[in-house]
């Protein structure tokens, strides 16, 4: 049974924090989702880390239910989210509609998210009423990285975190059941939290988060083209994966691989027969 969005509000009542992770593949989604991980987003973070574009812009409906199909193949357990690609929510509440549907009937993902606050409420409202959970995302929101002039962090000045807070209520009237607050002074986001009802997950946003999310890649430190400044590396896989690269060319060089134990073998009079032939 699969992890639901009340089991989730209830965390945050409880006071109990959530850790929450990208995934964008079949055998990493599995290991996320055994360590109990309870949210697991495929995030349009795809674009840099798997699929090697600069930014989320190009990433494509096409290439998101891709990957969420894999991700939800690796998962029992958790809930499985889908991120609302560039431009497929904004032109029209038919769009948005029908995008978010992709995901739930063709990708399998028990929930979507998308970036915006108030701009984005209306098409929040009627997502839900189809049944489908939404997760908000405001703060630094990547896909409008060019109207906002780089990744650069929100709600500093008196008006930007009125606004960032009149989102994330708006957000919470539209029945969103929690949201993603990316790169966002910490008192602020403390203050955020406190005033909503619904789960706030954190990124680049201080510790009074009811939740963290974070880029699998970056924690794990197998994307090495930056390590944002949020970002924890609990492991060095680029090393690992490196080495062992490494040693795997210098033995196929020199002959040492493969040893018997990776090899099978005939029977020996079949062989003889053979060189007869
Ligand atoms: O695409 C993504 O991975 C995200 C998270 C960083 C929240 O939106």
């Amino acid at each position: 049974m699969r992890i639901t969005i009340n089991q989730i509000k209830e965390m945050k009542q409880k006071g109990e924090k959530i850790a929450m992770l990208t995934a964008y593949d079949y055998s990493t989604a599995k290991l996320v989702d055994e360590a109990g991980i309870p949210l697991i987003l495929v995030g349009d973070s795809l674009g840099m880390v798997v699929l090697g574009y600069e930014s989320t812009i190009p990433v494509t409906m096409e290439e998101m239910l891709h990957h969420t199909k894999a991700v939800v193949r690796g998962t029992k357990q958790a809930m499985v989210i889908g991120d609302m690609p560039f431009m497929t929510y904004h032109i029209s509440v038919d769009d948005a509609l029908y995008n978010a549907a992709r995901f739930i009937q063709e990708g399998g993902a028990q929930a979507i998210k998308l970036e915006g606050g108030v701009t984005v409420a209306e098409k929040v409202r009627r997502i839900v009423e189809c049944g489908i959970p939404v997760m908000g995302h405001i703060g630094l929101t990547p896909q409008s990285r060019l109207q906002l002039g780089g990744h650069k962090i929100q709600g500093k000045t008196p008006e930007a975190a009125a606004r960032l807070l009149e989102d994330a209520k708006a957000l919470e009237q539209a029945g969103a059941f929690s949201v993603v607050l990316e790169t966002v002074p910490a008192q602020l986001a403390k203050l955020i939290t406190k005033k909503i009802s619904i789960p706030t997950i954190g990124i680049g946003a201080g510790i009074d988060c009811d939740g963290q999310v974070q880029v699998i890649n970056d924690i794990l430190g197998s994307f090495t083209d930056f390590v944002p400044k949020h970002a924890k590396q609990y492991a060095k896989l680029a090393d690992i994966i490196r080495k062992a690269v490494t040693d795997y060319q210098n033995e196929v060089k020199a002959g040492s691989f493969p040893t018997e134990k990776q090899s099978s073998s005939i029977d020996e009079s079949l062989l003889a027969e053979l060189e007869t032939k």
